[in-house]
């Protein structure tokens, strides 16, 4: 989704501005603009449809544009077509105000035909051209500065924004407002800096604040001032960003998606580390407490995406091993079918970036009827985050592309984590087994980094030879079927081919009239008792035509008889399999889109945090 930077200090704008808005590209976009002001001239506004590079090449870098103060936006379309008129900075023609926007103004048409009576003219589609508009009408009308007018526009607007606006009458300052978009201010020495995400920062600084809602902020170089909607000066805290900037450059990978898929081990153990300690696992930090765990009778898992598969990964874990039902929803059903949650609940949202607007709103809505919350979070500090009673951060580090990997690696952790504590507190499993679990546990990232090194190349080799399918299947039972739904969705999201992911034992009920000669079924058999019915489920597919791949356990060497193509996990608990399976499958969506020569990292309409419903 949209991306926002803004900088004002000594520095030339322009070129930080254009760094910052390439390390926001991994949230998908479509054109880009700038508008930068130098001293108390009206800024300069260049935009450019299509990716940065054509916004680069028009401003020679940034070179072009002189000044210190500026804003830049990435914009993912949502009113209005990709188009450069579409694009931000938004201005009034006089340019008195110009800002950039990350959300969507729900009521944007009834304020736009208020605006019209008032004599203002509309060159764009957008609502954000709205919002400008809108400021610049209540900034002309009560004549009491920015804030006011911008406090105004908040009270009137309904819908979410990061707002970042300049006003021709202050120069070197930037005024930011927001409601449900993620927006950071960072401090350095002389200068401030905006920006949707951390890593645009990192480069300049670790001090930042967050913005809440319904806040504004005033930016001058190095010092930033904020207010509640009533205009109160109001006091934040400085926080320091642990994340060090190399964490966010590829680092000699050829795409982001590679090196995160290859910081996997790292990023388990860091996430397990975080919540073993002398050899239990140890949730105080999360502020879940024994009582809690015994007291609860049903657990709600919300999310999207990924994080959605990682959910249903983690229901079987803890249905499993703590006896606890649980349901995994989806956060854009679960928020509007009025869901009935039992007391002794515990609403589970897992979301890499903590601002996802579902997995939000399930986090709202859940929190409304009482019901306690705990998110599985990646983004310090970020909405979700903020919000949720209790929280368990993984420790992935900034996943930049937008295919996620080590993000869902590590929420898998989170969720064995919990199933494993769970029974444990509540004596479904013994002693012996907790530490087994535990055991097996820790030796995943090793696990993860051997099948890294033994199975890149053979896969590499697969994926080329299957770059030009036009469907594939994946098939698993139980949670062999939860990893499915992630290895299917892998490959459609950055190859582009069409992938579905079956229950192997519901083929039979409809799908299997879509098999025939040559096509790909890539079938996943890590659970012992299950594994004698997937492979008939396989014969099924292969006596129509299918080409199998089988991706099982180190050991059961038979299946070679089925399958066409073989490939085997390491052993381990068969509850944590899913995080060994899950490396062959992501590299083999990574190779096929490599071999097919995509953005990898940036797939077409795809965002990597979406902020809008
Ligand atoms: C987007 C991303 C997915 C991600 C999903 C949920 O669609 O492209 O990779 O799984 O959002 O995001 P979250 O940040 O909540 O985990």
């Amino acid at each position: 989704m949209c991306g926002i930077v803004g900088y004002t200090g000594d520095q030339q704008a322009a070129p930080i501005l254009l760094a910052g808005l390439e390390k926001l590209e991994y949230r998908g976009y479509d054109s880009a603009g700038l508008a930068v002001r130098d001293g108390e001239r009206v800024p300069e506004v260049v935009k450019a449809k299509g990716r940065l590079r054509a916004l680069a090449e028009k401003t020679d870098n940034g070179r072009a544009m002189r000044g210190n103060c500026g804003i830049g936006h990435t914009r993912w379309a949502t009113h209005g077509e990709p188009s450069e008129n579409n694009a931000h900075p938004h201005c009034t023609d006089d340019r008195s105000v110009v800002a950039v926007h990350n959300g969507i103004i729900e009521n944007y048409q009834e304020i736009r035909e208020k605006l019209i009576k008032n004599g203002y003219t509309f060159y764009s589609d957008t609502d954000t051209e709205v919002a400008v508009k809108l400021i610049d009408h209540y900034y002309k009308k009560y004549n009491e500065g920015p804030l006011d007018a911008m406090a105004r526009a908040m009270m009137r607007i309904r819908g979410t924004y990061a707002l970042a606006v300049m006003f021709k009458d202050y120069p070197e300052e930037i005024f930011v407002a927001r409601q449900d978009n993620p927006m950071i201010i960072g401090v350095g020495e002389g200068e401030s800096f905006i920006a949707s995400d951390v890593p645009p920062l990192l480069p300049y600084t670790r001090k930042v604040y967050y913005i809440g809602n319904q806040e504004l902020g005033r930016l001058h170089k190095g010092e930033v001032t904020f207010y509640n909607i009533d205009q109160e000066e109001i006091q934040k805290e400085l926080v320091t960003i642990e994340w060090d900037a190399e964490a966010a450059e590829k680092g000699g990978y050829e795409h982001f998606m590679i090196k995160e898929i290859h910081e996997q081990p790292r990023a388990v153990r860091d996430t397990l580390n975080s919540v073993i300690r002398d050899g239990h696992i140890d949730l105080t930090e999360a502020g879940l407490s024994d009582d809690v765990i015994r007291s609860l009778k049903r657990i709600y898992i919300v999310a999207c995406g990924s994080a959605y598969h990682a959910g249903v990964a983690a229901q079987y874990v803890i249905e499993d091993l703590a006896r606890i039902p649980v349901r995994v929803e989806l956060a854009s059903e679960f928020r509007y079918r009025n869901p009935i949650l039992e007391e002794n609940s515990l609403v589970i949202i897992i979301s890499q970036s903590g601002e996802t607007a579902d997995s939000l709103a399930a986090l709202r809505l859940a929190k409304s009827q009482g019901v306690p919350t705990m998110a599985i979070v990646n983004v310090v500090g970020s909405t979700i985050a903020r919000e949720a009673d209790h929280i368990f951060y993984t420790l992935a580090g900034p996943e930049i592309a937008v295919a996620t990997t080590k993000a869902y690696s590590t929420q898998l952790v989170a969720g064995y984590l919990l199933g494993v504590q769970f029974a444990h507190v509540r004596g479904t499993i013994t002693e012996e087994k907790y530490e087994e679990l535990l055991a097996a546990l820790q030796e995943l990232p090793d696990q993860i980094a051997k099948l890294l090194e033994d199975d890149k190349e053979r896969i590499q080799w697969f994926a080329a030879k299957y770059a030009n399918a036009k469907d594939v299947f994946f098939i698993g039972r139980g949670i062999d079927y939860a990893v499915s739904m992630e290895g299917s969705l892998k490959l459609k999201e950055i190859s582009y081919i069409h992938s579905e992911a079956y229950a192997a034992g519901e083929l039979k009920h409809g799908t299997i009239s879509l098999i025939e000669d040559g096509i790909l079924v890539v079938s996943i058999l890590t659970q012992e008792a299950l594994y004698e019915k997937m492979i008939s489920n396989m014969v099924e597919v292969k006596c129509r035509g299918a080409y199998l791949m089988g991706l099982t356990t180190a050991g059961n060497y038979n299946i070679e008889d089925t399958v066409d193509f073989a490939v085997y996990i390491p052993k381990t608990d068969e509850h944590f399999t899913p995080s060994l399976a899950v490396v062959p499958l992501q590299l083999l969506g990574y190779y096929v889109s490599v071999s097919k020569g995509l953005d990898v990292d940036k797939p077409r309409n795809l965002a990597k945090s979406v902020t809008v419903e």
